[in-house]
C-alpha cells in the first residue's frame, strides 16, 4: 500500500515528536517510532530504558504491542527516527515481519530526514514467519 505524502508527514512528526518520551538514561540514544495501521491510526512508540539493560525495550516493539493490544494487525508503515537515522535492531524486524513483509519501513534523521525508505522484507530477508511452522510435522 502506498503512502499518500499527507501520510508520510504525519508518520514522521509523530516519530519525532514522540521522541522527547523516550526513557534512554543508559544508552542516551532516544528512539521515536511510529506505525500506521490499514484502520488509519497511528501508534508511536518510544524505547524504555532499564537498569537491568536486557529488560528494557525498543520504540519500534512498544510502537506495534501498543497496536496489538488494541486490536490492530495490519499494518501499513512504521517510521522510526533517531538523531543520526539508525536502523532498526533484529528483534525488532522479526516482530515486524509477523504481521507482514510489505509494511513499509521510513528511517528518518534528527531532522526528519529520510535517511532509507525500504520495507519489512527489505529489512529481514529469508525471515522466519508463521508458514516455516505450518510446514513443520
Ligand atoms: N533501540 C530502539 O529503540 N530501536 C532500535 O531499533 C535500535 C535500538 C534502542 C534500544 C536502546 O534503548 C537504545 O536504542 C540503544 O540501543
Amino acid at each position: 500500500m502506498n503512502l499518500t505524502d499527507e501520510q508520510r508527514q504525519q508518520l514522521i512528526e509523530a516519530a519525532l515528536t514522540v521522541r522527547k518520551w523516550a526513557y534512554a538514561p543508559y544508552s542516551k540514544y532516544p528512539v521515536g517510532a511510529a506505525l500506521l495501521t490499514a484502520s488509519g491510526k497511528i501508534y508511536d512508540g518510544v524505547n524504555v530504558e532499564n537498569a537491568a539493560y536486557p529488560s528494557g525495550i525498543c520504540a519500534e516493539r512498544v510502537a506495534v504491542f501498543k497496536a496489538v493490544s488494541e486490536g490492530e494487525r495490519e499494518f501499513v508503515a512504521i517510521t522510526v527516527a533517531t538523531h543520526n537515522g539508525g536502523s532498526p535492531c533484529g528483534a525488532c524486524r522479526q516482530v515486524l515481519a509477523e504481521f507482514g513483509l510489505d509494511t513499509l519501513v521510513l528511517i528518518v534523521d534528527g531532522n526528519g530526514n529520510i535517511v532509507q525508505e525500504t520495507t519489512v522484507r527489505g529489512l529481514l530477508p529469508g525471515a522466519f514467519t508463521a508458514e516455516a511452522l505450518e510446514k513443520s510435522g
